[in-house]
C-alpha cells in the first residue's frame, strides 16, 4: 500500500495552499464524469541539488492532453514551470514524484464539461519504486490481463486523461487478485499495447523492440528515453506490434515508466522470461540512473534545476 505522507504545500488555482486546506468541492465536474488531465513527473538528487526529469516534454503532454480535451488551461507553459520548481523547493523534498492535474471545477453537472471552470493543480510526495523496491533487481510477474487496452476510437490513449485509468485500474485488480505484481493489456488486434501505467520493452536476440504509437498506448517520456539510449548506446532498436507470445519467448522484457523506473519482467503468466539475467535492461537502467541524476552529460539538458 502507498501511504502519502502530507508535506507542506499544494498548488491550486495561482496559490500555494497548506497541504490539509487544498481541498474541492464534492460536486467537481470532474471528479464525476472524468474530465481531468494529469502528468506524473519526477525529482531527483543531483550533485547541484534537486532536478526534475524531463519537465518541458511532461508539460508539453500534458498541453497536448488538454489540446485533445478541448479544455483551456489559464496556465502558461512558463508559469507552470515555476510552479513545478517552486513547488519543490517549498516542499524541501529532493527525490518527489509532482502531479500537475487539470480538470472541470465546480459549476454545471450536465456532461457538457466546458460549461464548468477549469481548475488546474499541482501537487507532490514522495514515492518509492512503484512496483516494490526490490523490482528493479529481481524484476516483477506480470499477467496478459483480459481487458483490452483502450483506444483511440473511444478513449485516446495519447492523452492522459484520468477516464483512461478506469481501464487501467481495472487491469490491475485484476492482476493483483491473481497474485500478480501488474497486467500487460493487448490492444483490440491483440497486440500487445501496455501496462496499467507503463510502457513495455523487449529484447529478442540483441535487438531492442516496443509497439509504435499506432498500437494505442501513451507515448511515455521514459519510453522515448530509452529509445533515445538505446541510439547512444549502440543497442539496435525497432518500434514494432508484438504478439504475447513473443513475450513469452523474449530474452528480456521490461516495463518504462515515471512510476516504474525501468523495471525488468521474469515471469508472464507462468512463464520465466528469458534466462533470468537481463543484461541490456540493466545496462538501460545504468544509463537511466545516471540521466536523472546529472551523471551523464549526455542528459543534463532534460534536467530543470529546483534548488
Ligand atoms: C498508460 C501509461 N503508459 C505509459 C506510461 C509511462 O509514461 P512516462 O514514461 O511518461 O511516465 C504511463 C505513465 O505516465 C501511463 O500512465
Amino acid at each position: 500500500m502507498v501511504g502519502i505522507k502530507p508535506l507542506s504545500k499544494i498548488w491550486l488555482d495561482g496559490r500555494f495552499l497548506d497541504w490539509e486546506k487544498a481541498q474541492i468541492h464534492i460536486l467537481t465536474h470532474g471528479l464525476h464524469y472524468g474530465y481531468a488531465i494529469f502528468e506524473g513527473i519526477r525529482s531527483h538528487g543531483t550533485a547541484q541539488g534537486p532536478a526534475i526529469f524531463r519537465l518541458k516534454e511532461h508539460l508539453t503532454r500534458f498541453e497536448n492532453s488538454a489540446k485533445i480535451y478541448r479544455m483551456a488551461l489559464p496556465y502558461s507553459h512558463a508559469q507552470l514551470t515555476e510552479v513545478a520548481k517552486e513547488l519543490v523547493r517549498v516542499n524541501g523534498v529532493t527525490d518527489s514524484y509532482l502531479r500537475p492535474l487539470a480538470f472541470s471545477g465546480y459549476g454545471e453537472m450536465g456532461l457538457d464539461p466546458t460549461r464548468s471552470p477549469i481548475s488546474v493543480a499541482m501537487a507532490l510526495w514522495e514515492w518509492g519504486a512503484y512496483l516494490g523496491e526490490q523490482s528493479a533487481q529481481q524484476g516483477v510477474r506480470v499477467t496478459v490481463s483480459n481487458w483490452t487496452r483502450i483506444d483511440s476510437r473511444a478513449l485516446p490513449p495519447q492523452a492522459k486523461c484520468a477516464a483512461n485509468y478506469a481501464n487501467s485500474a481495472l487491469a490491475k485488480m485484476q492482476a493483483s487478485a491473481a497474485g500478480y505484481d501488474e497486467a500487460i493489456l493487448l490492444n483490440a488486434s491483440g497486440m500487445v499495447a501496455e501496462g496499467p501505467g507503463e510502457n513495455v520493452f523487449r529484447v529478442k536476440d540483441g535487438v531492442l523492440s516496443t509497439p509504435p504509437a499506432s498500437s494505442g498506448i501513451l507515448r511515455g517520456i521514459t519510453r522515448d528515453s530509452v529509445i533515445r539510449f538505446a541510439r547512444d548506446e549502440g543497442i539496435p532498436f525497432q518500434r514494432t506490434d508484438f504478439t504475447r507470445e513473443e513475450l513469452f519467448t523474449a530474452d528480456e522484457v521490461f516495463f518504462s515508466g515515471t512510476a516504474v523506473g525501468l523495471t525488468p519482467i521474469r515471469e508472464v503468466d507462468g512463464r520465466p522470461i528469458g534466462s533470468g539475467n537481463y543484461p541490456v535492461t540493466h545496462r538501460l537502467q545504468k544509463v537511466y540512473d545516471d540521466a536523472i541524476h546529472g551523471r551523464d552529460p549526455r542528459y543534463r539538458a532534460w534536467l530543470t534545476p529546483a534548488g
